[in-house]
């Protein structure tokens, strides 16, 4: 099988890898990306060209702002096309009125696949089967979704809702905790009944300092998402705020993400 991937970051490249493992050709397209993605694409065994006329499967795996305009580099592809990105289902149908009818819609869950069992990816539509097919005797465990032609993306927003969601909650309560002077009166209570909230606070700032400027565009798919059913968007878009507010660190910490988070007050 030859397959294009739109990109290889940190989940792309990995999925590509499973792949190449499998014995697939896997293509990527340097033009316009970065020296990390090249690095990335290199130790995937991934090789770069940017004519993808002879593939017959394209994956996009890209951050979910960039994912129409990624489709619509692919329009007019004969190729089988997933759009595996953290997309609302009215994006995912923009994709899909782009793709036509080789169109695949997708949601990845879990972290980038490296052994069985982690990583799951949601397909719908009606290639989803012939879709799910390709990741056979991988670690990718592939799983159609039925009920709409966007159901894949439809879960992975609902999934993400909560993760993603909560760990923005979780540090506008821990800034404000500070700003209100009971931090430690707060962590003391956590402690004695809500002792996961620590660590999954630590845990949300060093995905805040690192990949906050990603998830702030999944936190506006999801709040369109939730727009769409006709139930309050507030609860995402304060999360894409709290994740666009925090600071991008070398050395990621809960206290850096606090004071970045206060430092920006007046941006309410
Ligand atoms: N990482 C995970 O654990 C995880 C888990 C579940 C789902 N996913 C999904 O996987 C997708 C990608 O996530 P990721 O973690 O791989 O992100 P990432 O590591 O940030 O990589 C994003 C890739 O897309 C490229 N890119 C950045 N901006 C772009 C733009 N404006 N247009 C086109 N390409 C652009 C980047 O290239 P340059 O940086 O070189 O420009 C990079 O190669 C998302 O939809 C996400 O929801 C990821």
């Amino acid at each position: 099988m030859k397959v294009g991937l739109l990109h290889p970051g940190e989940m792309g490249a990995a999925v590509g890898a499973v792949l190449v493992e499998r014995g697939d050709e896997v293509l990527w397209r340097p033009a316009g990306r970065s020296a990390a993605t090249a690095r990335r694409a290199e130790e995937a065994g991934l090789q770069a060209t940017e004519h993808f006329d002879d593939v017959q499967v394209i994956l996009s795996i890209c951050p979910p702002h960039a994912a129409l305009d990624v489709a619509r580099t692919l329009a007019g592809s004969r190729a089988l096309v997933i759009d595996a990105n953290a997309v609302s289902p009215a994006t995912a149908r923009a994709i899909g009125a782009v793709l036509g009818d080789n169109w695949v819609d997708g949601g990845i869950v879990g972290p980038p696949p490296r052994s069985s069992g982690t990583t799951r990816l949601y397909l719908s539509g009606t290639n989803a089967g012939a879709a799910a097919e390709l990741f056979t005797g991988t670690p990718m465990e592939a799983i159609v979704v039925s009920g709409s032609p966007v159901a894949a993306s439809a879960l992975k927003m609902a999934y993400a809702a909560w993760t993603k969601g909560t760990a923005a909650l979780l540090l506008a309560i821990r800034a404000t905790a500070k700003a209100s002077g009971i931090e430690e009166a707060l962590l003391t209570e956590w402690a004695r009944s809500q002792p996961e909230l620590e660590v999954r606070a630590q845990n949300a700032a060093i995905s805040a300092a690192t990949k906050g400027w990603r998830w702030a565009g999944e936190m506006d798919e999801i709040a369109a998402t939730f727009a769409e059913t006709g139930l309050p968007v507030g609860f995402h878009e304060a999360a894409a705020a709290i994740f666009r507010r925090s600071p991008q660190l070398a050395e990621p910490s809960l206290d850096g993400v606090i004071d970045g988070l206060l430092a920006q007050q007046d941006d309410v």
